[in-house]
């Protein structure tokens, strides 16, 4: 059934930079009221500011989504300044990269901490309401969630954690006929400082990178057709779609792939 964001309350996580930025600016230009969430306060108010340019009731949070317990305080502090949630929008998240040798527990599971639980935590948290309101949950993943590329065990591993969740989310959900659709999102390689963070290894993606604002439309076209998984750019889908006659072939290709990438980046 079309959905349209207009008159709607979003929450969007991680919308101090990148595509929660873009994501936050775009629900507002299609009429809905945003609430967005960060830590980085500075950057966060000049995201608001834009968004209010559209949307004048829209409201920011600071807040640290690795403090697990604090969320079902914040979703309810969000729920009552926002006055209800239809569309949560689950898009912060950090990457790791490196090789598998390289990873400690820590590591692992500070990732999954916040590309993983922190969503799972929230959906929790807000699902009575968006069932009572016939809601919709945009789950951020990536395509790294179904290609296991190299040097990202553990941010793929909480990718593929929340792609999971969300799928049997979304059966569970049609089983109890609610009217609750779940989307899931694989960015393919979008401009954004993910790529360039400290404490992480060079990224082999050798793609162009797409700007933040070409994730808005699909996004958009998702929750408004009901497609449950979309990727962008939307050949990866492709990519996907040939991997699993023969995983083990695939990976094979990816090993030789990561090698000549490696000798010939400089
Ligand atoms: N760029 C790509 O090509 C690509 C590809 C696949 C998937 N993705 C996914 O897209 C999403 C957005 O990433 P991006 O590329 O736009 O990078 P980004 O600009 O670094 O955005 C990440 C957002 O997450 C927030 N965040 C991180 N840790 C947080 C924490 N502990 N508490 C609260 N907020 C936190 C950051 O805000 P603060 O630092 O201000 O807290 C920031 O707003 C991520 O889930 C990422 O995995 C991106």
């Amino acid at each position: 059934m079309a959905y349209s964001v207009k008159d709607k309350h979003v929450l969007v996580t991680g919308a101090s930079t990148g595509i929660g930025a873009a994501l936050a600016i775009g629900f507002a230009q299609a009429g809905a009221t945003v609430g967005i969430c960060a830590r980085r306060e500075q950057e966060l108010a000049e995201v608001l500011a834009e968004v209010r340019e559209h949307a004048p009731e829209s409201r920011m949070w600071i807040i640290d989504l690795d403090d697990l317990d604090g969320l079902d305080d914040f979703a309810a502090e969000v729920s009552i300044e926002l006055g209800g949630l239809d569309v949560l929008v689950n898009n912060a998240g950090i990457p790791k990269r490196k090789h598998v040798l390289a990873l400690t527990p820590e590591i692992v599971e500070a990732v999954m901490r916040i590309n993983y639980f922190s969503p799972v935590r929230l959906t929790l948290a807000f699902l009575p309401e968006l069932i009572e309101r016939s809601g919709r949950i945009v789950n951020i993943s990536s395509v790294a969630a179904r290609l296991g590329p190299p040097g990202e065990a553990a941010y793929t591993a909480s990718k593929a954690a929340l792609t999971g969740f969300s799928e049997s989310m979304q059966v569970d959900l049609g089983i109890a006929g609610h009217d609750v659709g779940v989307h899931v999102v694989n960015p393919g390689v979008i401009d954004t400082r993910l790529f360039h963070l400290p404490d992480n290894d060079p990224s082999l993606a050798q793609i162009e990178a797409l700007p933040t604002r070409a994730m808005v439309d699909p996004v958009l076209t998702a929750l408004d057709d009901g497609t449950f998984e979309i990727y962008v750019p939307g050949w990866f889908a492709d990519v996907v779609g040939g991997k699993f006659p023969d995983t083990g072939a695939f990976l094979a290709g990816t090993v030789s792939w990561a090698r000549d990438q490696a000798a010939t980046t400089p």
